[in-house]
């Protein structure tokens, strides 16, 4: 008989937040690996704000997913099978594996796993692509220095929560902005913010940067972006001359939806950039692989001793990761997203 595997599909686009119903649930004979390829069992796979841009057909950075092909994404997993010189039966890699319970991919461009060294789940999040994120974006275009004062927003998600952390070791005040008063709690307390604002407390942006000014006495000097919205009309007059702002995400935009109080115009952005000197840089994380070894360098060492607190949101089964992406979304998350596939 032949043995099957499960899949998710983009089913349609999504008009605005995706639904249910943009996803589908597929089953298909797992597949032989060819010359060169090996087949993955997968055991986790990883759900990251990006994949909601490849759900639609406009231009971007990387490729858009065809309706009916399969949702892209990383994972990782065990080689069940191996038809490639140097990959074992047994052997834990990371790749991009999509949506999936099985893939026959070249073993070319995976990344071995070491489960004896820390959680598999880690390649993912910690140590991997989010957590890659936040410090090369951080050090790389924060350029922080000491007695400085950074404000990131999703401060428990990998991204933030990797900035924040590393931020504090270098002796930067670190202010937080996160969506309820938990995920607060846990930036100051697990991930060592000095403050955090919860952004749901407050109807205006003007009403927010209230409360972030007497957080930031000495200003800003350094904002990580990756939500825009209401956060980034609040932060962006409360900037010191000379400040960075790493653009890396904007969530609050990714669903295509304005927000009612997104009141800053493009020449009131272009204005505060211009008076405060300030440094804005967009970056793409797959631009910086060649970095990747400095960051396992620099986070791995204080990971291992614990200095580094690690955050994870596993929701159980396949067919349960759209309702888990959706959620992802709008903040319904708490830690590094993933789904436990095996
Ligand atoms: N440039 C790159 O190469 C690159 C690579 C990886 C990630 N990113 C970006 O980095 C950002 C963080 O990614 P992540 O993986 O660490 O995600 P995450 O924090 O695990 O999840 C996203 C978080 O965004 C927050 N959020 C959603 N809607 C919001 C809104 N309207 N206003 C304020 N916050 C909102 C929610 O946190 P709260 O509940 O706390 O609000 C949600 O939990 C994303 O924008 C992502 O696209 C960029």
């Amino acid at each position: 008989m032949t043995e099957m595997m499960k899949q998710i599909a983009l089913a349609s686009r999504p008009n605005g937040a995706p639904t249910p119903e943009n996803f589908r649930l597929e089953e298909l004979p797992i597949p032989t690996p060819g010359e060169g390829e090996v087949l993955v069992r997968v055991h986790y796979m990883s759900l990251d704000p990006y994949m909601r841009g490849r759900m639609d057909d406009s231009k971007s950075y990387a490729a858009n997913i065809p309706v009916d092909g399969k949702m892209e994404g990383g994972s990782v997993g065990e080689i069940i099978a191996s038809n490639a010189d140097g990959f074992e039966v047994g052997e834990f890699v990371m790749g991009g594996f999509g949506w999936a319970t099985h893939a026959a991919v070249p073993a070319t461009g995976l990344a071995k796993v070491d489960p004896k060294t820390a959680p598999i789940t880690y390649s993912l999040g910690v140590m991997g692509m989010p957590g890659f994120t936040g410090w090369l974006g951080l050090t790389e275009f924060g350029r922080p220095k000491s007695g400085e004062t950074l404000v990131v927003a999703a401060a428990t998600g990998p991204v933030g929560s990797m900035v924040g952390q590393v931020a504090k070791s270098m002796g930067l005040r670190v202010v937080g902005i996160a969506g309820g008063p938990d995920k607060c709690k846990m930036a100051v307390e697990q991930f060592g913010f000095d403050e955090c604002l919860d952004h749901y407390a407050y109807d205006t942006a003007s009403a927010l940067r209230k409360d972030l000014k007497a957080a930031c006495p000495k200003g800003i000097d350094i904002y990580f972006e990756n939500v825009g919205g209401k956060v980034l009309e609040a932060v962006l007059p409360l900037m010191n001359l000379h400040g960075r702002i790493p653009i890396c995400g904007m969530i609050a935009w990714y669903n295509g939806t304005s927000e009612v109080d997104n009141g800053l115009s493009g020449q009131q952005i272009w204005r505060h950039i211009l008076v405060s000197s300030l440094s804005v840089n967009g970056f793409i994380i797959s631009n910086f692989w060649n970095r990747l070894g400095d960051f396992h360098k620099a986070v791995g060492p204080m990971i291992a001793k614990g200095d580094i607190a690690v955050q994870e949101d596993i929701t159980e089964g396949l067919e349960n990761a759209p309702d888990a992406f959706i959620k992802l979304l709008t903040g319904g998350n708490t830690g590094k997203a993933m789904v436990k596939v095996i």
